[in-house]
């Protein structure tokens, strides 16, 4: 495994992918920064982050092997490798929001992007994962915290950047032996609001209600609405309110 550590780049992200198409890079090859200065969330949002405060990385893994038809499994496979990295801390109240937020109680202490990259007709993934650690501010940002803020402890980057990383090898060797519904199962039992009357909101900026039931092997989420009906939703056509 390859770290690459990085003062200051605008995005691990797309240091990683202009890397891999530069050059032959390794499974598991690793940029990790102090600093972004240009941060990329999930739909074209922006990451900010107090320099050196909290965890922002990118990852990259080869899916030709396996999950191609099906990448919401790496996506499952990463949000279950950080929840189990911040569950062994004892951070309470954990939660995957979907697609792939990581909650403690209702705020947001983890984001992750991944963008798929296909090169020589090949696909790999770039994972971004970006963990707020140490940092106990967040101006204009209500539904965020970190993990200070939520046990008033320090934290070392490096520590939780290894145990993701190790969590993220067994997910994934999970994925590789075929065991694709122990991943979907347990990233399912713990979705957030699943089970739970929920209010949502559709692309027209309609609010509807329904119960999160889980989600399908194309990453889709499946609503069960009051009559009865399950609809499945991508994520330019569904926001979940409350
Ligand atoms: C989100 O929740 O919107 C996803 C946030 C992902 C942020 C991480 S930080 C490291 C990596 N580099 C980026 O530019 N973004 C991801």
């Amino acid at each position: 495994m390859h770290i690459i550590k990085l003062d200051a780049i605008d995005s691990t992200n797309s240091f990683l992918k202009e890397m891999i198409y530069a050059q032959e890079v390794a499974d598991y090859t690793i940029v990790v920064a102090q600093h972004q200065t240009n941060g990329r969330g999930q739909m074209g949002t922006t990451w900010d982050s107090d320099r050196g405060k909290n965890l922002m990385f990118s990852m990259f893994k080869d899916l030709s092997a396996y999950v191609v038809e099906f990448p919401f499994y790496i996506s499952m496979a990463v949000s279950l490798a950080i929840f189990k990295t911040l569950k062994a801390l004892c951070i309470p109240h954990l939660s995957i929001k979907w697609p792939n937020d990581i909650l403690s109680a209702d705020k947001k202490i983890c984001g992750i992007l991944i963008e798929n990259v296909i090169k020589n007709k090949l696909n790999s993934t770039v994972i971004g994962i970006g963990v707020n650690v140490n940092q106990t501010e967040f101006k204009n940002l209500p539904k965020a915290s970190s993990l200070k803020n939520i046990t008033g402890m320090h934290y070392d980057l490096d520590e939780i950047l290894q145990t993701i990383i190790k969590h993220t090898k067994a997910y994934s060797l999970l994925l590789q032996q075929g065991n694709h519904e122990v991943v979907k199962n347990e990233y399912e039992a713990n979705l957030f609001r699943k089970n739970k009357p929920s209010t949502f909101k559709n692309a027209k900026g309609d609010l509807f209600s329904g119960f999160i039931i889980g989600v399908t092997k194309y990453g889709k989420l499946q609503v069960l609405l009051e009559d009865e009906i399950v609809k499945k939703y991508d994520l330019k056509e569904i926001t979940l309110m409350y």
